[in-house]
């Protein structure tokens, strides 16, 4: 039998990569075996595990899709598309393609944050059933440190962050790296964030969320809230995944055609990691029974369903838009300064629709 308890160091441990990737003086997470192949970091023992979870899962029937996968993707089309980005670079327009990636790497750092807020806790009383064995009873024991530390990089290597400021200085040779790529940007950090990134107004201002089982310990519906919230920004990462992987292997726009699409396809498998522990941990939590406070039960599909849902309803159109808007409006104040602005404005608009801008107050 597969097994299914690991201590944290177990969780943390490396594989022995026989070659590391650098970008400058900087050592990438993650490594190459001595086959060529791409390992994530800190997954010899933790890709294993998160299958033997799942493993038990499928055994008792309970190996569930929690979320939508399908419908994320299709409500996340990006913009500019592949045709509207390449022709942007081939005419020179670095800007927007920069914030583009800047904005992805910011966001990637997001993740470490909004991981650090959820309180260290043991959840083994707020079930019914044990969490002997279970994704859940891993969370604090290694997964959402390692899932941090993939992120934004720990104190020797890069992780998703740096990654994607490294594959936007190689692909679009070193562009101008403005301070105001870094502000007003249409996401807000989460709270406890110390970069320098900072939200418009318009994003900042969107309501907190109200408890949906009052009788649920706050920090027990806070932490599987945020898994689902996290799962959500998962799927819909690998539309991006695909958008930058197509438009950077072109060698007529990107100065990186092998080495770019090559990091964001080890960006992949890393994300392939988290997906696959917070579906586990969802889908765990659905196949169980929370105990409330007061001592009521709560059966776990209720639960995980309806949190799942109020995710799926605050992370849908208004935030995507806000997105495309953003991208939209330096794609249009760098055209506006390009000798043949216009034309290229018609041109993107003839490859595909452009997102309708809210007229200025
Ligand atoms: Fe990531
Ligand atoms: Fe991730």
């Amino acid at each position: 039998m597969s097994q299914l308890n690991y201590s944290f160091d177990e969780l943390m441990a490396e594989h022995d990569y026989a070659t590391k990737i650098c970008h400058k003086d900087k050592t990438l997470h993650g490594g190459l075996l001595a086959d060529g192949t791409y390992r994530p970091p800190r997954s010899l023992n933790r890709t294993p595990a998160i299958e033997a979870w799942w493993g038990r899962l499928k055994e008792k029937g309970h190996a569930v899709a929690v979320m939508d996968r399908d419908a994320i993707n299709r409500a996340n089309v990006f913009f500019p598309t592949v045709g509207q980005a390449k022709l942007l670079l081939a005419h020179g327009c670095k800007d927007a393609l920069t914030r583009i990636l800047t904005l992805i790497g910011v966001i990637e750092g997001f993740g470490n944050d909004g991981i650090r807020l959820l309180p260290e806790m043991d959840f083994s009383e707020h079930f019914v059933e044990s969490l002997d064995g279970t994704c859940i009873a891993h969370l604090h024991r290694g997964l959402l440190v390692a899932h941090g530390q993939d992120e934004a990089g720990s104190d020797k290597e890069y992780g998703h962050d740096e990654m994607w400021f490294a594959i936007r200085d190689r692909a679009l040779e070193d562009p101008t790296i403005t301070d105001d790529m870094f502000e007003n940007l249409p996401l807000a950090p989460p709270p406890g964030y110390q970069g320098k990134a900072k939200a418009a107004p318009e994003a900042t201002s969107v309501g907190s969320a109200s408890r949906l089982f009052e009788q649920l310990d706050p920090m027990v519906e806070l932490t599987f809230l945020a898994l689902a919230r996290i799962l959500h920004v998962e799927y819909g990462a690998y539309t991006t995944f695909k958008w930058a992987r197509e438009v950077l292997a072109d060698p007529e726009v990107s100065a990186a055609p092998e080495w770019a699409p090559a990091m964001v396809d080890n960006i992949q498998a890393d994300e392939d990691i988290h997906v696959r522990y917070l579906g586990c941990a969802l889908a765990e939590a659905r196949a169980r029974t929370f105990r409330g406070t007061d001592g009521s039960t709560l059966p776990g599909a209720v639960v995980i369903d309806r949190l799942v849902e109020a995710v799926c309803n605050a992370m849908g159109g208004e935030r995507i838009e806000r997105m495309k808007c953003y991208r939209y409006r330096h794609i249009v104040d760098e055209l506006a300064s390009h000798p043949r602005g216009d034309e290229i404005h018609r041109e993107l608009a003839k490859l595909g629709p452009l997102p309708s801008l809210p007229s200025a107050a």
